[in-house]
């Protein structure tokens, strides 16, 4: 099949480029940097030509709400235009698994982006076109939310069910081969929060580095402090009912990367 992926150069974009292409379809890889600009609506309709397959992986990454409800809005309405003059054409949208009430609280702007985002998709695209493909956070992202301080590590007590990147973008690879359609959830091998994997991943690099030190001073391990969130990202708002999992763990991740 031919399959547009916009966002091909993220940190999930390009992984699933990579597990389309090794399933031997051909991907066309849309990103601003050869002329495709979804906010902007230019080049979003030209890269879909042809292709039986269209993905909305970008992003926008910022806690400022009305940015994020701008961005997410305009961009996938551009590409869903795109997916309406390819009749037939189906489109995958990846989100995140949240419940209902992590889009009602204001303070999470990033949130109700991407929820107007799953609207915009069910409004535009036909039911038996789309796929809804919601994932857990990413082990990736721990350190995106990590603020270092000298010896000390602040985390957000956030509770996750988070899985590796290239697992999630596996997964969505499989969904696209078997034409699967409606909503799926997919997330990590157990229950957990942010401040947790953030000292594993501390320990496992900590004890990878003294490995290969020659010095006589042991790499530290940072002192984790968790920063309490209040509302649902500390309760169960981010854990699905029933997603599929992933098998691999943080440690099987450290050892791949
Ligand atoms: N992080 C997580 O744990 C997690 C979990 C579940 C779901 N998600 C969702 O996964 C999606 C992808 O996240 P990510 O972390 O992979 O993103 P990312 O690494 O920030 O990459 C963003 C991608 O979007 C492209 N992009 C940004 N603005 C664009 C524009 N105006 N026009 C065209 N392309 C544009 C970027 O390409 P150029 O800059 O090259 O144009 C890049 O390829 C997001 O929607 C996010 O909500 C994330």
């Amino acid at each position: 099949m031919q399959i547009t992926v916009y966002g091909a150069t993220g940190t999930f974009g390009r992984r699933l480029v990579a597990h389309l292409r090794a399933r031997e379809h051909s991907v066309i890889a849309a990103h601003r940097g050869i002329g495709v600009d979804t906010y902007a609506g230019e080049g979003v309709t030209e890269a879909a030509v042809d292709s039986e397959v269209l993905v909305d992986c970008v992003n926008y990454m910022t806690n400022n709400r009305h940015r994020a409800l701008d961005f997410f809005s305009r961009s996938s309405r551009s590409i869903a235009l795109a997916a309406a003059e390819n009749p037939g054409a189906a489109m995958v949208c990846l989100s995140i698994a949240f419940r209902p009430e992590v889009a009602k609280s204001t303070l999470l702007g990033y949130y109700q982006a991407k929820d107007l985002q799953e609207r915009v998709y069910r409004r535009l695209v036909p039911a038996d076109q789309l796929l809804m493909f919601r994932s857990t956070q990413w082990f990736e992202l721990v350190d995106t939310m990590t603020f270092n301080a000298g010896p000390m590590a602040f985390v957000p007590k956030m509770r996750v069910q988070a899985l590796a990147a290239d697992e999630a973008a596996r997964m969505m690879a499989e969904a696209i081969d078997a034409e699967e359609r409606g909503t799926i959830e997919v997330a990590g091998p157990e229950v957990s929060d942010f401040p947790t994997i953030a000292r594993r991943i501390a320990v496992t690099n900590a004890s990878a580095d003294s490995a290969v030190s020659t010095g006589a001073r042991k790499p530290r391990v940072p002192t984790i402090v968790p920063i309490p969130i209040p509302g649902p990202l500390s309760a169960d708002g981010l854990i699905p009912d029933s997603p599929r999992l992933s098998a691999v763990t943080v440690e099987d991740w450290l050892r791949t990367r």
